[in-house]
């Protein structure tokens, strides 16, 4: 049985934090082992709004090394990450990030104090699903965005995104996702919706030609396209009720 943080039979310890210190040079290389979250960000980047005032803040909910900031570029946000990892947080820092040394399930920000809130590939590993919601609701003005991509728990995306994907190089390190954290859409949506955000899903994918492109050095990045399923990555988009 593979189990929450235990070494499972394959012998990886899954969603082990220090995986983010160990693979630390990593982020920002375009074809390293997080090369899926380049393409990832660029796909969530185009979910934001700009800015609807002047100093408006976007907290990013496991920022990582920040690699949602270009495309946050000309949208006018004070761009603040919160993330568990410091080599993550001072690299974001090096993007313009405001990083803030934290757990997602304990943000130390204040009620309403975000535009917009963005969990990127953070749900999947937190181990108390409502409340992340609960605390990404909470720092959404009334009338602010919730922006979301992660993983569904269902049997296709266990084979796919852990079972495959783990396998080949640039979509997922070794070890990083762990099947018991998958996010239940249910649970996900019903959350929201009881912090008065109410989400839309809508599956995504790597382009198939892209993806071949990218393998065969052709193309630098691998564009991310909408699907019929959210059964396996997803994203989610809403805005806290006003
Ligand atoms: C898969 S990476 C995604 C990073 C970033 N959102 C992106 O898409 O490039 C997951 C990030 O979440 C962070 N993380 C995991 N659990 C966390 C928690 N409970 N609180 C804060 N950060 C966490 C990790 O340190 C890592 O940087």
């Amino acid at each position: 049985m593979w189990t929450r943080g235990a070494r499972s039979r394959d012998r990886v310890v899954r969603n082990d934090p220090a995986l983010y210190d160990r693979l630390a040079d990593q982020w920002w290389q375009p074809r390293g082992v997080f090369a899926m979250l380049h393409w990832l960000a660029a796909a969530r980047g185009r979910l934001v709004p700009p800015a609807p005032r002047p100093d408006a803040v976007l907290v990013d909910l496991g920022c990582g090394a920040g690699l949602l900031a270009p495309h946050l570029i000309g949208k006018g946000y004070r761009h603040v990450g919160v993330d568990l990892s410091r080599s993550a947080l001072r690299q974001a820092a090096e993007h313009e990030v405001h990083p803030v040394l934290a757990d997602v399930l304990a943000v130390p920000l204040a009620d309403g104090c975000a535009d917009v809130v963005v969990a990127g590939e953070i749900l999947e590993h937190v181990p108390d699903l409502p409340r992340a919601v609960a605390q990404a609701c909470r720092l959404l003005r009334p009338g602010g965005v919730l922006v979301i991509d992660t993983l569904a728990a269902t049997a296709l995306c266990r084979w796919l995104a852990i079972g495959l994907a783990e396998r080949l190089p640039g979509l997922a390190p070794r070890g990083v996702h762990d099947p018991a954290l998958l996010v239940d859409r249910t649970v996900l949506v019903r959350e929201c919706a009881r912090h008065g955000a109410h989400l839309t899903l809508r599956g995504i994918r790597p382009s198939l030609t892209d993806l071949l492109a990218w393998v065969t050095g052709r193309r630098a990045s691998v564009r991310m396209l909408p699907v019929p399923t959210t059964a396996v990555l997803f994203q989610g988009y809403g805005r806290k009720q006003s």
